[in-house]
């Protein structure tokens, strides 16, 4: 529905543009009848979980396509994380970016690892290599470095670091499954890396996630650690929790396995429709994919410079959820001003200051099935109106 006058505007009392809301991650559900007959044959098996059949059909699957000795499938990629830091000996302090989601650092603070905030480059949204040796102190076991948007962090860089002062380097890829750096795939880089097969991830386990080494040891660790510290019955070898993965996620995640391509082309469809969609539109800039490397597309993440736009980040959000488009703020406000990282560093900010200035204009619009074509030049329309008509709206919101 396209609108002639701000008084369309849903946020000013008009009809919204879509009658159902628009999601940025609504789940993406692969062939229903094979999964369901993977049910049928899970539950002929009466085998649930602990390490399955499907479990480790599935962790032989994905070590494949990712080209890595080791893939142990878990419940969710925060325990993943929890786990791998655990394997790994993390201790005292350990670098991170702030931009990111909050899992990231409390996967370390849940078992006493300070989470110490680096600043990220902004073109890459990642965490910026210059920024880190000014942050080790001798209490610096590790760096946690993220592929935010499934764009991989500069992993030479952070490698020759973590070489150079004798520490551990593992990844939050959650956002970065099926996705390459310099032609290889995500999965085998530093000592180890996590993947999120949360529902909201376009290849989806309903829960779930995974860790991929290439490291014999650390993968017997983690596998050992996953399932209570046993190393065989009757005996406990370590301190560990449950990390496994169930026989009803990794028949989903076989399923998605199937779909993968699919899904992937969907993503890649509309990143090129809003790509045309916003393309000239003062004041927007759609982060790019390197063409060169497999992306997943699973973001479609704009950044909103307020001054050309004539309208600031927050007040478009307003707008466009509106008009049923649930648009989001990730990662708003940056997890130093999330509690408790907050609390203990009240100053972060300080030494943050690309991350601060991004937290306030960049949101994500949604993609993958929740949305199609049509959808998607609805969606660029109206976001073209509310930008050639900032001054009034904005005039008229601040009223
Ligand atoms: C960067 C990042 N790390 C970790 C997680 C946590 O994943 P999970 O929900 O599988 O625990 C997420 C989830 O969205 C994430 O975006």
């Amino acid at each position: 529905m396209r609108k002639s006058s701000t008084n369309e505007l849903a946020f000013f009392g008009g009809r919204p543009t879509f009658g159902e809301l628009l999601h940025v991650g609504r789940p993406n559900i692969g062939d229903r009848e094979r999964f369901l007959a993977r049910m049928n044959d899970m539950f002929n098996r009466r085998w649930l979980s602990n390490d399955g059949p499907f479990a480790q059909e599935l962790e032989q699957k994905i070590a494949k396509l990712l080209g890595v000795k080791h893939c142990l499938v878990m419940c969710n990629a925060t325990v993943a994380l929890e786990i791998t830091a655990c394997a790994l000996g993390l201790e005292g302090e350990v670098i991170l970016p702030s931009f990111t989601f909050i899992a990231s650092p409390h996967s370390l603070q849940w078992q006493e690892i300070t989470p110490v905030f680096c600043d990220i480059d902004p073109l890459t949204h990642n965490i910026d290599p210059a920024r880190i040796e000014n942050l080790i102190t001798p209490r610096t076991t590790g760096i946690l470095g993220v592929h935010v948007w499934g764009r991989a962090c500069e992993v030479d860089k952070l490698s020759a670091l973590a070489q150079k002062h004798k520490l551990r380097l593992m990844f939050d890829a959650a956002h970065a499954f099926g996705c390459t750096h310099q032609g290889r795939m995500i999965g085998g880089f530093g000592d180890a890396e996590v993947f999120s097969f949360h529902a909201t991830k376009f290849f989806n386990t309903f829960e779930g996630g995974a860790v991929t080494t290439n490291n014999d040891e650390l993968a017997e660790k983690i596998r050992g650690m996953r399932n209570f510290g046993f190393a065989g019955l009757d005996n406990v070898t370590s301190i560990g929790t449950n990390g496994k993965m169930s026989e009803a996620s990794a028949a989903m995640g076989l399923s998605s396995l199937e779909s993968m391509d699919e899904f992937i082309e969907t993503n890649h469809n509309n990143y090129l429709a809003y790509a045309k969609g916003l393309a000239g539109v003062p004041g927007i800039r759609l982060i790019n994919y390197n063409d060169k490397e497999k992306n997943n597309y699973q973001y479609i993440v704009l950044e909103i410079q307020e001054g050309e736009a004539g309208i600031d980040r927050d007040l478009l959000v307003k707008i466009l959820n509106a008009e049923n488009i649930l648009v989001r703020r990730y990662f708003y406000p940056g997890c130093h001003q999330m509690e408790p990282y907050r609390s203990y560093f009240p100053n972060a900010g300080l030494v943050l200051p690309e991350t601060e200035k991004l937290t306030l204009k960049v949101l994500q619009l949604p993609t993958g099935t929740a949305v199609g074509d049509k959808e998607i030049m609805d969606i660029c329309e109206l976001i073209r109106f509310i930008f050639a008509n900032a001054a009034e709206i904005r005039d008229r919101a601040e009223k």
